[in-house]
């Protein structure tokens, strides 16, 4: 009799979210909804990282568009699950983005506060058109009014994990998204 495989869940994980095939599902559809939006143009993608990484790569590889690719790295976390206030551009763009087409992509919309930063400075560079893409939205803790253009899914409120989306800097390479256990959040400082 065949024993139906299941993905074990992560000691760390109080539940998943989504499986690595859901995941997988997804981009490719992603991939079609870009598509749609640029036909065979050219754009610009714009990877806010670290978050973006492990999501930018695998939906560009499911469009045969020309890309160029470049990052800007924005801290807002530090070593919490709370957003400590106003998110600081790291490392800021290296390519010339005016006049064309540029598609921001993050791991996830929370507050809105590190999307609406970044794209208030792409603005600013002038770009032909500016479209964001995240992987995850988390609707209810909006603080600045943002709508992403395309959205993996939607998700609640939770503080979640894994393909690319990081804990202080762990289970980034996770292969699913899930929970993180609610003891494992905010460890006290000695930890
Ligand atoms: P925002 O500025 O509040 O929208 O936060 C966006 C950034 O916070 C994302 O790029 C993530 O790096 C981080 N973030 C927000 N929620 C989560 C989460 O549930 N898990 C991991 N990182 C998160
Ligand atoms: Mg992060």
């Amino acid at each position: 009799m065949a024993v139906k495989k299941r993905t074990p869940v992560h000691p760390d994980l109080e539940s998943i979210l989504f499986t690595e095939d859901q995941i997988k599902t997804r981009v490719k559809s992603l991939g079609t909804e870009l598509k749609k939006a640029y036909g065979d143009g050219e754009f610009t993608i714009i990877a806010i990282i670290n978050g973006a990484v492990l999501f930018t790569a695998d939906l560009m590889r499911e469009i045969d568009n020309p890309v160029r690719l470049d990052c800007i790295r924005i801290s807002s976390y530090g070593e919490k699950t709370k957003s400590i206030g106003t998110p600081q551009i790291v490392h800021s763009l290296t390519l010339d983005i005016a006049k064309r087409h540029v598609l921001l992509i993050d791991d996830i919309l929370d507050t809105g506060k590190t999307i609406a930063l970044v794209s208030g400075l792409v603005r600013k560079l002038n770009p032909a058109s500016l479209r964001v893409c995240v992987l995850l939205d988390k609707q209810g803790r909006r603080e600045v009014p943002f709508e992403a253009d395309f959205v993996g899914f939607k998700i609640p409120d939770k503080f979640v994990v894994g393909y690319g989306l990081d804990f202080a800097e762990r289970y980034r390479n996770l292969p699913c998204i899930g929970v993180l256990k609610p003891e494992l959040q905010n460890p006290p400082e000695w930890a």
